[in-house]
């Protein structure tokens, strides 16, 4: 077998072609269906409840559900918008659930009203169980308390794709017009800076799947983007997992494996599981397959001697592994983007994440939140902002730059060239600065902020932003992980946020205000 880098798309933040591909991708998410597949508890983080529940960061308590829903409204406004589009559409927004997450995904949905989505607008397919095995004959697992019934365990995110074909869904979206299916995870507050220009990519290059990938380091725990040939001829475009891609290489001529190139990166691209499938050729693939997806075995062994299981295994399958029925002829291809941009998942907690060899990320909830004030840090000095240098600090014993906490409303500014609209070069913020900003249309003329400024505006009033805001501010406070008696997600993280002062601003009516 070869192993080789594929070919795909590298994109640089803010030159000219990433906001060309920034602006096909917002024309064409009204064509497009968004799917998270959210079948995973927050457990293996430190908390009890659904991973989406969890606040994306604490500056507003955004939920990443609130967040993802609030991106799609604000694609969807865009989009048609840009179409003059007299029949606005709605995009269809699937959750993939488990036993484990539909009840109370559901429920924070009717609580919050679904977040401003239409009821019939967001459809939850619940995945169900599979049959564990006992031993390495396939011995079916009785469940360890009651030996009458079998035990089940989940059997992956893979399942994704029988679910929708399964539920005439596609058919559906197909004969509405739509061309576009985006698959995304449950955790990654910055994914939706990433969509509109890896739609644009897909769109322009014309991919029938696109995976979204930022640079990798070696041995990271994410997986890696290969080309792979059989020795038959056969190609695929695929990702192969990080435990997995060290033994291949060396397997395949590459002596030194799973290493970094002279970039310092790996040569082959870190995939972040965000798929764009083109919608027509999907649906053709799954009239085939019928969504079926190759299925793995990932016994854990008691010891060397691989006879017998730590706990009962089960077959499984990833939502990543589609592309390997495809045709030779599928168009598969990735889009490379930073990861400051594109990727902070929030996957592991305190513990595991201070574990994490040095200069890896930590993709803990800590890192996670970080980084959505990173990236909005990093847009608005692209944009011309004079934003101050962060400051290190350690919390949960993780070591993370801390930049001024600024956040926005994704109908504020969803691509590069909005953000560039709304300020101009006159502003500064100091590292210790919190800025919110809730509101379409809010203008930052000059703003000179240090301290804590939060604008709540409708849309139909325009706010302009001038002068300088001075005060306490909002400070992080360090807490202990262990304290039981803090609640989970803030224990997570390792801080709290104290409010001390701050001047916040309400424009609840239609007009042209200014705020100096
Ligand atoms: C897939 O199968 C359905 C049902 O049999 C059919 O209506 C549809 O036209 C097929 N689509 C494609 C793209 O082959
Ligand atoms: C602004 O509106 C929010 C939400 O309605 C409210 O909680 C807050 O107290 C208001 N702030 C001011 C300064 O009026």
């Amino acid at each position: 077998m070869l192993v080789q880098v594929p070919s795909g798309e590298v994109l640089t933040f803010g030159d000219d072609n990433f906001i060309m591909f920034e602006e096909v991708g917002v024309k064409e998410a009204r064509k497009a269906a968004f799917v998270l597949v959210a079948g995973g508890l927050g457990e293996r983080l430190g908390y009890k409840g659904i991973k989406v529940a969890l606040p994306s960061e604490t500056t507003t308590g955004t939920c990443f559900l609130q967040n993802y829903i609030a991106c799609i409204l604000a694609l969807q406004e865009a989009s048609c918008k840009l179409l003059e589009d007299k029949y606005p559409v709605e995009i269809p927004f699937v959750i993939m659930t488990s036993d484990d997450t539909h009840t109370p995904t559901l429920k924070l949905l009717e609580s919050n009203s679904f977040f401003g989505m239409k009821p019939g607008q967001v459809k939850l397919l619940k995945q169900e169980k599979v049959a564990c095995l006992d031993d390495n004959d396939a011995r079916i697992a009785l469940d360890p308390n009651d030996k009458y019934m079998i035990q089940t365990k989940p059997h992956g995110h893979g399942d994704v794709h029988s679910l929708l074909y399964n539920s005439g869904l596609l058919n559906i979206w197909h004969d509405a017009g739509l061309r576009w299916v985006l698959f995304f995870q449950d955790t990654n507050g910055l994914l939706f800076k990433a969509i509109p220009a890896s739609l644009g990519v897909s769109a322009t290059k014309g991919y029938h799947v696109n995976s979204l990938a930022v640079p990798r380091k070696a041995k990271e725990a994410i997986g890696g983007i290969t080309k792979l040939t059989h020795a038959d001829g056969r190609t695929m475009v695929i990702n192969v997992e990080y435990n997995q891609l060290d033994p291949l290489l060396r397997t395949t001529g590459h002596s030194d494996g799973d290493s970094n190139c002279e970039t310092g990166y790996s040569p082959f691209p870190g995939n972040i599981n965000q798929l764009i499938l083109e919608l027509g050729p999907y649906i053709e693939e799954l009239n085939r397959t019928h969504g079926a997806i190759a299925e793995f075995v990932n016994p854990k062994y008691k010891d060397s001697s691989k006879t017998s299981f730590k706990s009962s295994t089960r077959l499984e399958c990833m939502m990543q592994d589609y592309p390997k029925t495809l045709p030779p002829t599928a168009r598969v291809g990735f889009t490379v983007m930073d990861a400051w941009l594109a990727y902070a998942p929030v996957k592991n907690n305190p513990e595991d994440a201070a574990k994490v060899p040095k200069g890896n990320p930590y993709h803990s909830a800590t890192s996670g939140e970080m980084a959505i004030y990173r990236a909005n840090s990093l847009i608005l000095r692209k944009a011309g902002v004079q934003i101050a240098d962060p400051i290190t600090t350690v919390f949960n014993g993780q070591e993370v730059e801390v930049w001024p906490r600024i956040t926005w409303k994704p109908k504020w500014a969803l691509i590069f060239s909005d953000v560039k609209k709304k300020v101009n070069k006159g502003c500064s913020v100091s590292q210790r600065s919190t800025l919110v900003i809730n509101g379409e249309n809010i203008y930052f003329g000059g703003l000179s902020l240090d301290g804590a400024l939060l604008i709540n505006a409708v849309s139909e009033a325009e706010v302009q932003v001038t002068g300088s805001v001075e005060n306490k501010g909002w400070a992080f406070k360090p807490i202990d992980f262990k304290d039981n008696s803090l609640p989970e997600e803030n224990r997570i993280r390792g801080f709290v946020i104290e409010k001390l002062e701050q001047l916040e601003k309400n424009y609840s009516e239609p007009g042209q205000f200014s705020l100096h």
